[in-house]
Formats: C-alpha cells, sequence, structure tokens
C-alpha cells in the first residue's frame, strides 16, 4: 500500500469513527427521556418535534393532547435538543410548582385604573352607534395598554383614541407574530448546541431591536426623572426603586458603607419591561373572551348586569364593591379556566428529580398546558360547557386548586394577578353599565383556538355592541 492510500484510509477510517460518535452522543442524548421512563414519541433526531409543531395550526394544543392521549398524565418529547416533559398529573404538579403563594397588590392604582376603563367604555359607546361588528380585541388592547403605562412605569397615554402615540407605535412589533424567517434563529438554537451563544453575542433579541431600545431609553429617563424628583407614586417601577432604597439602607446600616447588590437602572427598567409584556396581551385577553361568552350568552349577560345594579347603581365604583360583585368573580373565573391566556407555562428541572415511576432528569423543561388541564373531564364536570355555576359558593369546593392555573402557581406564579383580576373587573363594570355585546353573523362559533404559550383564537373575535336599554 503506497503512502497517498494509507493516508486516505486513515482518512476514512476517522471521518467513520467520528460519525459513530456523533451517532453515539445524539442518540444518547435522544434517548435520555426514555432512559428516565419518560414515556413519549421516538424522536426525530436533532429537530424532535419541531417540524410537527411547525405544521401544526393549532400550536401546542393538538400535539400536546395527542402526546397525552398516548402517553399518558406524563409525557416527553424532543423540541429539538431540549428535553421536554408535559405534566397533567396533580400530584406531580404539586411537587413541580410548589404551592406558596406572594402575590403583589396596590390598592391606589384603582382609580387610574378606573380612568382608562371610563375611556374604555365610551369607546364602545361609540362603536354601538355605528352599528358595525365590533374586533373587541383592538379596543381591550388598547386600554390594557394605558392600563400598564400607568401601572407599570406611571405614565398617562391615551392609546384607546391616539394610535400614533410613540409608545403604542414601538408595543406592537413586539406582539406580532414573527415569520418563519425571523422564528429560524431561535429554531436553530433549540436544534444545535451553541447557537444560543451566538444569538447573545451578535445581540439577535426575541423581541424586536427598535422596540427593546425605546423602552430601555424611556424606562431609563423615567428612573432617573424619579431619583432627581421623587414622588409619592405607587407604580411598580417606583416599587422596585424603593426595594433598591430599602435594600441599601438595611446594608449601608449593617455594614456601615453601600451595599454592592443595588439593583442597576437596567435590572429595574428590564424588570418593568417584563411586567408591561406579561400584563399587556394577557389582560385583554382575558377581556376579549369575556366579550364572545357574553355575546353567546345573554342570560349571563343579564345576571351580571343585575348584579352590578343591586351593588353599585349610580353610586361610585370602589374596592369594596368590586369585591362584592360575586357572580362577576365566578364569571371572570370561568372564562379564565375556559380560556387561559397564558395557556402553557414551564419549570426547568434543576436536579434530576423522581415523582413515583418517573424521573425527570436535569435539564429538562416541565411544561405545564393549563388550557388542557381545564378542559380535561377529570378534573372538571362537562369540561367544555361554559359555566360560571362550577365556581359558586356550594360548587367551588370540589375543584382541586392545583387543575385552577390561569396564573400558574408557587413562587414564580403571576405577580401581577389580582392588579389584572380588579382591572378586568373594572373594565367589565364599566362597559356593561352601558353597553351589551350581542352575537352577529360575523361571530366565529366554535372558535378556533391555538396555543402557542398564549392563547390565541385563529379568527378575530367579532360581536356587535348595542347601546344598553
Ligand atoms: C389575566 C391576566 C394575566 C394572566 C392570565 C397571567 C398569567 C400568568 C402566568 C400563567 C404566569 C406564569 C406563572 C407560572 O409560571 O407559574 C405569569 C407570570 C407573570 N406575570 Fe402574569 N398574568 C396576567 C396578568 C399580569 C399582569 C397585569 C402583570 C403585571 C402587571 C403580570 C406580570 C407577570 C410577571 C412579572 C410574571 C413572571 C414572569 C417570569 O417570571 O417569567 N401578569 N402570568
Amino acid at each position: 500500500m503506497d503512502l497517498g492510500s494509507a493516508c486516505f484510509n486513515a482518512l476514512l477510517l476517522s471521518a467513520v469513527l467520528l460519525l459513530l460518535l456523533l451517532v453515539h452522543v445524539v442518540h444518547r442524548r435522544f434517548t435520555i427521556l426514555q432512559r428516565y421512563g419518560i414515556p413519549g414519541p421516538t424522536p426525530y433526531p436533532l429537530v424532535g418535534i419541531i417540524i410537527q409543531f411547525l405544521r401544526s395550526k393549532t400550536g401546542f394544543k393538538d400535539i400536546d393532547q395527542e402526546l397525552f392521549k398516548k402517553y399518558g398524565r406524563v409525557n416527553g418529547y424532543y423540541f429539538g435538543r431540549a428535553m421536554n416533559i408535559n405534566v397533567t398529573d396533580v400530584d406531580i404538579l404539586k411537587h413541580v410548582l410548589v404551592k406558596d403563594f406572594s402575590n403583589f397588590t396596590n390598592r391606589t392604582m384603582f382609580s387610574e385604573l378606573e380612568r382608562c376603563a371610563n375611556t374604555l367604555a365610551e369607546n364602545f359607546l361609540k362603536r354601538a352607534d355605528e352599528g358595525k361588528p365590533v374586533p373587541v380585541k383592538d379596543l381591550f388592547g388598547a386600554f390594557t395598554m394605558d392600563a400598564i403605562a400607568c401601572t407599570a412605569f406611571g405614565i398617562q397615554i391615551n392609546s384607546q383614541n391616539e394610535p400614533d402615540d410613540p409608545f403604542v407605535r414601538h408595543v406592537v412589533p413586539i406582539f406580532i407574530p414573527r415569520n418563519i424567517f425571523r422564528r429560524l434563529p431561535f429554531i436553530l438554537a433549540a436544534i444545535i448546541p451553541g447557537v444560543s451563544i451566538l444569538l447573545r453575542v451578535f445581540k439577535i433579541a426575541i423581541f424586536p431591536k427598535e422596540s427593546c431600545d425605546f423602552f430601555s431609553r424611556m424606562g431609563q429617563s423615567l428612573i432617573e426623572d424619579r431619583k432627581k424628583n421623587p414622588t409619592r407614586k405607587t407604580d411598580f417601577l417606583q416599587l422596585l426603586l424603593n426595594a433598591e432604597l430599602e435594600e441599601n439602607s438595611f446594608d449601608e446600616q449593617k455594614e456601615g458603607k453601600e451595599s454592592t447588590k443595588r439593583l442597576t437602572t437596567e435590572e429595574i427598567n428590564s424588570q418593568a419591561f417584563l411586567f408591561f409584556i406579561a400584563g399587556y396581551e394577557t389582560t385583554a385577553s382575558l377581556l376579549r373572551y369575556a366579550a364572545y361568552e357574553l355575546a353567546l350568552h345573554p342570560e349571563i349577560d343579564q345576571k351580571l348586569v343585575q348584579e352590578i345594579r343591586e351593588q353599585v347603581g349610580e353610586s361610585e365604583l370602589t374596592h369594596d364593591k368590586l369585591s362584592e360583585l360575586k357572580y362577576m368573580d365566578q364569571f371572570v373565573n370561568e372564562t379564565l379556566r375556559f380560556y387561559p391566556p397564558f395557556a402553557r407555562f414551564n419549570r426547568r428541572v434543576t436536579n434530576t428529580a423522581t415523582y413515583g415511576p418517573y424521573t425527570f432528569p436535569a435539564g429538562a423543561t416541565v411544561n405545564v398546558n393549563a388550557y388542557q388541564i381545564h378542559h380535561d373531564p377529570e378534573y372538571y364536570e362537562d369540561p367544555d360547557v361554559f359555566d360560571p355555576d362550577r365556581f359558586s359558593p356550594e360548587r367551588k369546593s370540589t375543584i382541586n386548586p392545583i387543575t385552577f392555573l390561569p396564573f400558574g402557581c408557587g413562587p414564580r406564579n403571576c405577580i401581577g394577578m389580582r392588579l389584572a383580576l380588579v382591572e378586568a373587573k373594572i373594565a367589565l363594570v364599566k362597559i356593561l353599565q352601558k353597553v351589551q355585546f350581542v352575537r352577529c353573523s360575523e361571530t366565529v362559533v366554535p372558535l378556533k383556538l391555538k396555543i402557542l404559550g398564549l392563547l390565541i383564537p385563529n379568527d378575530p373575535v367579532l360581536v356587535r355592541v348595542e347601546r344598553r336599554q
């Protein structure tokens, strides 16, 4: 054998060995869930279920349902290389989410929210007079934008009547679904190790760069302004700034020097941005589905209006009166059960953990599909019937709290829960005092839904709005 062919053979052998090693590594990676006893489909190497997800018209809604039917309440799959475990088993959910509620409340935001809700009700009245089908999400989106701008950033905007406001212009691109091309880097990151580092290095963000820059600049100038001119405001931004001050003075007292644990302006800013993202779409979504169900169920509308007349009448709306609206509470809960706006959230497994026959490997993601749990006949009788009375005082106790997850559960649950509930209820009271939602030929029944983390209808929700007699 001459030297050339010996070299060639050595190269070929190395290539084959490398390929075998690669196959072995990939095989080991893609059989972890199976080896840990998590049942699920045999994954396509490298991509897992990505192709199925891209083809799906309902996001994770039908995928999760199929996996549940085939593999049971605990099942696993790969999204690219990422290990995912779906859980709808109540006992395991309790472990994964760990009960420990710590919700955020703020009484003084009430009047700001009321101001935004009055504008919303006026706008619905205008639409009633136009007589055309109304895409309710547009109005609710503008309302929650105004509400979150004052509760998170302490700024008053009127996006409900001024859609050209720079705040509005920079927000809209954040929520417009990205096309496949824009999503490509994130799909590649799920498949190929190291791509996520490249995304970070090249500052390729999940949200449009211009919007992030806008929020960053705005947050920074608001923070600087607050530091120069202290205020008694009680929005999220101020609470974060207060937390910074409190932490410093405590540390200063303890150690006699300035704290090193200061929240940076950037951290405060990104928290305020997070509140915005988490609170805007979700609350608008709740109101959209509420309007839809009211259009389909005039009898529920009647009961709500009756209660509002009895408890509030023509008098001023207060926090106490709002909490007296028991049927309203049932209705909002049922809307959140039927249509959980944040339909699917997750937890990272930090340490390998065993629950009965299942072992969850470290590094896997545990998915909690609240929509699926809320529509499970084992947890809710006739789950596909919209019935606020399942939350009545007599029947409420039959619901296992871990199966009602619109705001998540445990130490990482939604900190905006109380604010969102107050905001949505104020809006509903103000609207229902003035108008009624009515089903029309453009109202799509039943509503087709998809789950992409958020619960999204395939068609816009259109209803007619009539002045209340
Ligand atoms: C109807 C309205 C809302 C719904 C259904 C909702 C739902 C949720 C859910 C399901 C989670 C994840 C919880 C978990 O992982 O256990 C969450 C997290 C969160 N929510 Fe809400 N939320 C709503 C409104 C709000 C509002 C108004 C705010 C703030 C003003 C807010 C701020 C947050 C924040 C900061 C997080 C934590 C995000 C993180 O740590 O990744 N949410 N929310």
